[in-house]
């Protein structure tokens, strides 16, 4: 897949990526820059944060084949949308309420939902502002708003010192940028997050394949919509 083209030919290769990898296997756990271990990561910040709440409206942008809002669907209304059809089915079938839809254009009336969450979203999107003033329109006053992605720093870092094949996604962010973008948008960050997380590397090397084990990580924040 080549990621920096043009933003429509990129965003139609990653729909095409997605759905393939919906079709293929049910389980973005190994998805192909990462594994089951991150995975749990990231569903053990979505649950201290999110766990127990009943009753809600919560949207699940990017939401993937649903895995980690599944339980939150149980005993609470969950939007998910997602670019790949293949995956918004796969979501249906955990119980999301799924749409087809670019994240920067959602089907979602404004201030209708009490939590909006966005994961291992970001670094597929050329525009960060855009993203997250999308999300926070969305979001009721009051409500939360949960970002996670990859760290910016970290992977330049291991960029710079393992020189793996291809060029570092120029879309990753860091705690700091993201939390600037919330603040100006109207959301109060009361919390945020970071952890290691190991990636699978195109290196040409195995040293460079075995250290991008060990070297990635990323973030994530936690806000509340304010009025
Ligand atoms: C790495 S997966 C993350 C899935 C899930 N949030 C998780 O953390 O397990 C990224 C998802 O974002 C979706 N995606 C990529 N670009 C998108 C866009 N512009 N709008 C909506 N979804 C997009 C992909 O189809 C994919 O399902």
């Amino acid at each position: 897949m080549s990621r920096f083209r043009s933003p429509g030919v990129r965003e139609r290769c990653f729909r095409e990526h997605f759905d393939r990898n919906a079709l293929a296997r049910d389980d973005l756990r190994t998805a192909d820059y990462s594994n089951a271990a991150s995975y749990g990561l990231r569903q053990a910040v979505v649950s201290r944060w999110l766990s127990g709440l009943v009753g809600l409206r919560i949207a699940d942008i990017g939401c993937g084949n649903g895995l980690l809002t599944t339980d939150l669907a149980k005993t609470n209304r969950v939007f998910g949308v997602d670019l790949a059809l293949g995956m918004v089915r796969l979501a249906g079938g955990r119980g999301l309420l799924g749409a087809q839809a670019r994240a920067a254009q959602l089907p979602l009336r404004g201030e209708s939902c009490d939590v909006t969450l966005v994961v291992e979203l970001a670094q597929y999107l050329p525009h960060l502002e855009d993203l997250i003033t999308e999300i926070v329109r969305i979001t009721h006053p009051g409500g939360r708003i949960i970002f996670s992605c990859l760290h910016r720093s970290l992977a330049r870092r291991m960029w710079s010192t393992l020189k793996p094949a291809g060029p570092l996604n120029p879309y990753l962010h860091s705690p700091r940028s993201v939390q600037r973008i919330l603040a100006a948008g109207g959301v109060r960050v009361i919390e945020s997050c970071v952890w290691f997380q190991p990636l699978r590397v195109r290196s040409t090397s195995r040293l460079g394949r075995c250290l991008g084990q060990l070297a990635g990580s990323a973030f994530a924040v936690m806000g509340i919509r304010e009025s």
